[in-house]
């Protein structure tokens, strides 16, 4: 992996310099290309905004990695009151919601998270989507967490099936997961992967990922879930496209999704042509972590991030 992307990743994990850079001149701006605001009322706005050009949403209440009990409850009964107005705006039927289990569980000693804890969070979650017309992906977190995540999922799917799934071409382990996920009425995003993971569990090579990316594509087009293809790289889009019509695909039967603040005019157009497009909207005021995941991915937004370090 490229030093540098390993430095801002293992940043994101380290306290002070969370404190720089949230007091850096210059960060609100970037927060805010990646970040739809800190309100619930800002997410709704994002919303309407994209559905205006067709696009679709999954919301993204920030937080990860909770130490506290009261703060998962917290963030529960944020995913719950996002839920109601959703509804309440008429806006179900264009958005979705994100969760990270390890904001809606603690940490423990064992494993990355307290699993019962994340699957009794996470179906609270994910009976009020229902209820509401809409439904909830669970994102995959770094390579340590899969496992848990993968289970609990599968307990969340008995009740919920609808409830998607995330998978990650740059670990080793995906193929197999991907076979696996593929069958009817699942709904898997599949996407490169964004943390700082060793060699023998993940590719580490960008050729490797995404030569994995497309061996999974194929998985999932092949089988009888709804795909969800996250990726803004170009290269992959346009094999996509080729891969869609292979496999004899109709608009409607998978989708794309990107991020907020990433390559917006692709997201148009590939809505103007008829695709399905999602945006992920992260909102909320913990976004450090997922703001450094953002900048690691792309050695261009690096330069604020060095330019916040120098200034100290
Ligand atoms: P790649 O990183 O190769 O980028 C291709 C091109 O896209 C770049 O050349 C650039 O033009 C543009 N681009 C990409 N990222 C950019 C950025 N941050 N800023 C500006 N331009 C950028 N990961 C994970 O581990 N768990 C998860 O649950 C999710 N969930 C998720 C949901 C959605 C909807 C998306 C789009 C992505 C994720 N990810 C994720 C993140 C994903 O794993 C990956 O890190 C990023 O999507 C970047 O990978 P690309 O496929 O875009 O390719």
């Amino acid at each position: 992996m490229n030093p540098l992307r390993s430095l801002i990743l293992a940043a994101a994990g380290n306290e002070a310099i969370r404190r720089l850079v949230a007091t850096a001149p210059g960060t609100r701006g970037v927060v805010q290309r990646f970040v739809a605001g800190e309100t619930t009322a800002d997410a709704l706005a994002a919303v309407r905004a994209l559905a205006a050009d067709g696009r679709y949403a999954t919301l993204d209440y920030l937080g990860e990695d909770t130490s506290d009990r009261a703060l998962t409850e917290e963030i529960v009964r944020s995913y719950l009151r996002l839920l109601d107005e959703l509804h309440a705006e008429g806006l179900a039927g264009r958005a979705e919601v994100s969760v990270k289990l390890s904001a809606l569980s603690v940490r423990t000693g064992t494993g990355p998270f307290d699993e019962r804890l994340a699957l009794d969070n996470a179906s609270r979650v994910c009976a009020a989507a229902e209820q509401r017309g809409t439904t909830v992906t669970v994102d995959m977190e770094d390579h340590t967490a899969t496992d848990a995540t993968l289970r609990v999922l599968a307990e969340l799917r008995r009740t919920w099936p609808r409830t998607g799934a995330v998978l990650q071409s740059y670990l080793r382990r995906t193929e197999a997961d991907a076979a696996a996920l593929a069958g009817p009425g699942s709904r898997v995003r599949l996407c490169k992967g964004a943390y700082a993971e060793p060699a023998d569990v993940a590719f580490d090579s960008a050729h490797e990922v995404d030569l994995s990316y497309v061996r999974c594509a194929n998985l999932l087009l092949e089988g009888e879930g709804y795909p969800m293809f996250a990726t803004h790289d170009p290269r992959l889009i346009a094999v996509l496209a080729e891969r869609v019509r292979w496999y004899g695909r109709k608009q409607g039967s998978y989708e794309y999704q990107m991020l907020y603040g990433v390559r917006p005019d692709e997201q148009r157009r590939l809505a103007a042509e008829g695709e399905t497009v999602r945006v992920y909207v992260p909102f909320g005021e913990q976004w450090y972590g997922y703001l450094m995941r953002r900048l690691a991915e792309r050695p261009a937004n690096t330069a604020f991030f060095l330019r916040a370090l120098a200034s100290r």
